[in-house]
C-alpha cells in the first residue's frame, strides 16, 4: 500500500462555511460553522470583472443575493452593493459578499482549515486557479495548515499546480473518470473529491492503495455519513451541520 499524503484536515468539513444554517459563502455562515463546532470549512471561489476574489457558488448573482446576472459582468464595487443574506432568511439581511481575503483571515486566526474551491466564471478557468493560488499562498503565509484547492474545472488546477504548486490540491468530479489515478498524477493531487453517491468501500480502498486520500460531498444523511467514516473515508462535506459534526 502506497504511503498516504499529509491531511491535517477535519473528517467534517462544512459545506460552503455553514450549510443550510446561514446564507452560503458569507462570514455570517462562517461564524455559524465555528459555533457547531467544525474546523474544515469548504467554500467556492471566483473573480470579480476587476479581479478580485470573492466567495460565490453561482456563474449569477441571482440565486444568493438581491442582484441579477452575471458576477463575471459586476466590479467588486457592485457586487459589494447587493444583499447577500435575505435570500436566506430576515436575520441575516444585508449580509455582504465577503472577498477571499477577508475569509483567509477570519479562518487562519480562528485555526479553521479550508478547502478552496476553485469556481471560476465561465472562460476564466486558469486566471481564476492562479489568482486563487497566489492570494492563498500570501495569506496562508504562517498558517498551521496549508488550504486544500480544489476545482471541477481542470484548467484550474493546472493553472493552480504551476502557480504555487506547494499547495495541496484535490480533483474534484461530478462522476469518477475511468482514469482517476492518471488524473491525480497529472495535477500533482493529494485527493479525489467524489460525489458521495460514488463513494463505496472499495473506490475509498482503491484511492488509499494508490496513495490518495478521498472526501465526499454532500452527505447530509447522518447514518451514510456514520457508513463513509466507517469504511475509512477521509473527509465528508455537509449542509446538516447539527446533525453531521465532530464529537464534542
Ligand atoms: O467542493 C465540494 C462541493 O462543494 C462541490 O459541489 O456545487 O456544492 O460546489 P458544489
Ligand atoms: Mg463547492
Amino acid at each position: 500500500t502506497a504511503k498516504l499524503p499529509s491531511w491535517p484536515y477535519s473528517r467534517y468539513i462544512a459545506h460552503r462555511g455553514g450549510g443550510r444554517l446561514a446564507p452560503e459563502n458569507t462570514l455570517a455562515a462562517m461564524r455559524v460553522g465555528a459555533e457547531h463546532g467544525f474546523t474544515m470549512f469548504e467554500y467556492d471561489v471566483k473573480l470579480s470583472s476587476d479581479h478580485v476574489l470573492v466567495l460565490m457558488h453561482d456563474d449569477d448573482v441571482d440565486r444568493t443575493s438581491n442582484g441579477k446576472g452575471p458576477a463575471a459582468s459586476k466590479t467588486f464595487a457592485e457586487l459589494a452593493q447587493l444583499d447577500f443574506g435575505s435570500w436566506h432568511s430576515a436575520a441575516y439581511a444585508g449580509e455582504p459578499l465577503p472577498t477571499f481575503a477577508a475569509v483567509a483571515r477570519y479562518t487562519v486566526a480562528n485555526g479553521i482549515a479550508s478547502n478552496v474551491e476553485i469556481k471560476p466564471c465561465p472562460g476564466r478557468e486558469a486566471e481564476t486557479g492562479r489568482a486563487v493560488a497566489l492570494a492563498a499562498r500570501q495569506l496562508w503565509q504562517g498558517a498551521a495548515e496549508p488550504p486544500l484547492l480544489s476545482s471541477f474545472a481542470e484548467e484550474a488546477l493546472q493553472a493552480a499546480l504551476e502557480a504555487a504548486p506547494e499547495l495541496p490540491r484535490a480533483l474534484l468530479v461530478e462522476k469518477v473518470p475511468a482514469d482517476w489515478r492518471e488524473r491525480l498524477v497529472k495535477y500533482d493531487c493529494v485527493a479525489l473529491n467524489i460525489n458521495q453517491k460514488d463513494a463505496t468501500r472499495e473506490l475509498i480502498d482503491a484511492v488509499h492503495a494508490a496513495g490518495y486520500r478521498i472526501a465526499a460531498w454532500t452527505v447530509n444523511d447522518p447514518e451514510r455519513a456514520r457508513l463513509l467514516l466507517d469504511w475509512g473515508i477521509d473527509g465528508i462535506f455537509t449542509d446538516e451541520l447539527a446533525a453531521i459534526r465532530p464529537a464534542a
